[in-house]
C-alpha cells in the first residue's frame, strides 16, 4: 500500500503537487478539461486541509524552450474557474526563478499557485538532479497526481522525491485501484475488450492479460492483422505487417491457456477511407479485396454485447472502428451502450476508448475511466510505473 494525502498533517506545510494538465487545446482553448476535473479532489482536500498547493504539471511537448503556445496559463484560469478560488500562475521561461520563490514563500494556507510548464527546461526530461532540487526546494512534501505522466521518469515526476517525502494523490490511488488491483483479483467472468490499430502497441497488454482474463475480445483496426493470421482475405484493411506474427503467437496461447479469445465475425466494409464511401456487411471470410473493414457489423455487436452481458469485469481499451466518422461508429457505440446497461465493473484504459465514452456522453456510467493513455497501457502490462514507484510505502 502507498503512502497517500491522508497519512500526513499538511497544516501550513508546502504540497508540491505533479498533476497532469496536458490537456488537448485547439487555437488557445482547451478543449476537454477532464484532466483538470480529474485533480480537483486532491487539490480541495489540500486547501481544505490548509496546505500552501503549489502544483506543476507539463503541457504538450515543447522540447525543452519555452514556447508561448504551450504554457499552462490557460489551465491556471480555467483551474481557477472549476476550483471557485484563485489560482496564482508564476509565468517563468525557466519556471523556478526569484520571483517564482517569492511567490511560493508568500502562500497562505489554503491558497494555491501553479508553475509554469516544467517541460520549459530541458533537464525536465532528462530527470536532472539539479533541476529537481530545485522544484523540490518550493515544497515541503510531494504530492504524485500525475498518472498521466507516471510512466516518465522526469524530474517533476521521480526525481523531486529523492528530496521531499512523496504520498500520492487521490487519482493516482483510484488509478491503481482500479487497473492494478481490479485487474489483479477481479470479479469473474473478467472480458477484455482490445481495440486500436497496431498489434506491436498493445502487445504486451494482450499477452499479461491473456494470462488473468476469462475472454479476450479483440476488435477494432487491429483484428485484421489477425484475420490474415489466420490466412484470409482482408482486401485494403489496415495490416500491421509485423504483427501477423505476434497475433499467431496470440492465438496460440490463447489456446493453450485455455481462454475465449473472441474476433468478430462480421464486418462493414467501405470501398474508401471516408465517411460517405459505398458500405456493406459481409462475413469475416469473405471481405472484397477491393475494400476495406472500418467497423464490426451487426452479428460481431451482437455476439459482444453477449460476452459484455455475462462479465463481471470489462476492461476496455481502444475502439472497435473508426468511431470519428459517424457510419462507422455503430460498433464502438454499441460496446459503450453495453456496458453503460451492465452492472460490471468497467474500466476503460484512456486514450481513444475514453474520448469515445465522452463522444456517446456515457462517462457517468462507467466504474472508472482512465486519465492515462501510454501510461495505462505500461500499467495494463503490469509495469512498475517510476512516477509511482517513488511513491513510500505505508
Ligand atoms: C499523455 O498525454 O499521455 C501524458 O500527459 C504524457 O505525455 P507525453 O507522452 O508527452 O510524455
Amino acid at each position: 500500500m502507498k503512502k497517500t494525502i491522508k497519512d500526513l498533517n499538511f497544516e501550513g506545510k508546502r504540497a508540491l503537487v505533479r498533476c497532469d494538465f496536458n490537456v488537448p487545446m485547439e487555437d488557445g482553448k482547451i478543449t476537454d478539461d477532464g484532466r483538470i476535473r480529474a485533480a480537483l479532489p486532491t487539490i480541495k482536500y489540500l486547501v481544505e486541509a490548509k496546505a500552501k498547493v503549489i502544483l506543476m504539471s507539463h503541457l504538450g511537448r515543447p522540447k525543452g524552450e519555452p514556447k508561448a503556445q504551450f504554457s499552462l496559463n490557460k489551465v491556471a484560469d480555467r483551474l481557477a474557474e472549476l476550483v471557485g478560488q484563485p489560482v496564482k500562475f508564476a509565468q517563468s521561461d525557466v519556471v523556478v526563478d526569484e520571483n517564482v520563490r517569492k511567490i511560493a514563500s508568500e502562500l497562505q494556507n489554503g491558497e494555491i499557485m501553479l508553475l509554469e510548464n516544467v517541460r520549459f527546461r530541458k533537464e525536465e526530461t532528462d530527470n536532472d538532479l539539479h533541476f529537481a532540487k530545485e522544484l523540490s526546494e518550493l515544497g515541503d512534501i510531494f504530492v504524485q497526481e500525475a498518472f498521466g505522466t507516471a510512466h516518465r521518469a522526469h524530474a517533476s515526476t521521480a526525481g523531486v522525491a529523492e528530496y521531499l517525502p512523496a504520498v500520492s494523490g487521490f487519482l493516482i490511488e483510484k488509478e491503481v485501484k482500479f487497473l492494478g488491483d481490479a485487474v489483479a483479483d477481479p470479479k469473474r467472468p473478467f472480458v477484455a475488450i482490445m481495440g486500436g490499430a497496431k498489434v506491436a502497441d498493445k502487445i504486451k497488454v494482450i499477452d499479461n492479460l491473456l494470462e488473468k482474463v476469462d475472454t479476450l475480445i479483440i476488435g477494432g483496426g487491429m483484428s485484421y492483422t489477425f484475420f490474415k493470421a489466420k490466412g484470409y482475405e482482408i482486401g485494403s484493411s489496415i495490416l500491421d505487417e509485423n504483427g501477423i506474427e505476434l497475433a499467431k503467437e496470440i492465438m496460440d496461447k490463447a489456446s493453450k491457456l485455455n481462454k475465449d479469445l473472441v474476433l468478430p465475425i462480421d464486418i462493414v466494409v467501405a470501398d474508401k477511407f471516408d465517411n460517405e464511401a459505398n458500405t456493406k456487411i459481409v462475413d469475416v471470410e469473405s471481405i472484397p479485396s477491393d475494400m476495406m473493414g472500418l467497423d464490426i457489423g451487426p452479428k460481431s455487436i451482437e455476439l459482444f454485447n453477449k460476452k459484455i452481458a455475462d462479465a463481471k469485469t470489462v476492461v476496455w481499451n481502444g475502439p472497435v472502428g473508426v468511431f470519428e466518422m459517424e457510419n462507422f461508429a455503430k460498433g464502438t457505440r454499441a460496446v459503450a451502450d453495453a456496458l453503460a446497461k451492465s452492472d460490471c465493473i468497467s474500466i476503460i484504459g484512456g486514450g481513444d476508448s475514453a474520448a469515445a465514452i465522452k463522444k456517446f456522453g456515457l462517462e457517468d456510467k462507467m466504474t472508472h475511466i482512465s486519465t492515462g493513455g501510454g501510461a495505462s497501457l505500461e500499467f495494463l502490462e503490469g509495469k512498475k510505473l517510476p512516477g509511482i514507484s517513488v511513491i513510500e510505502d505505508k
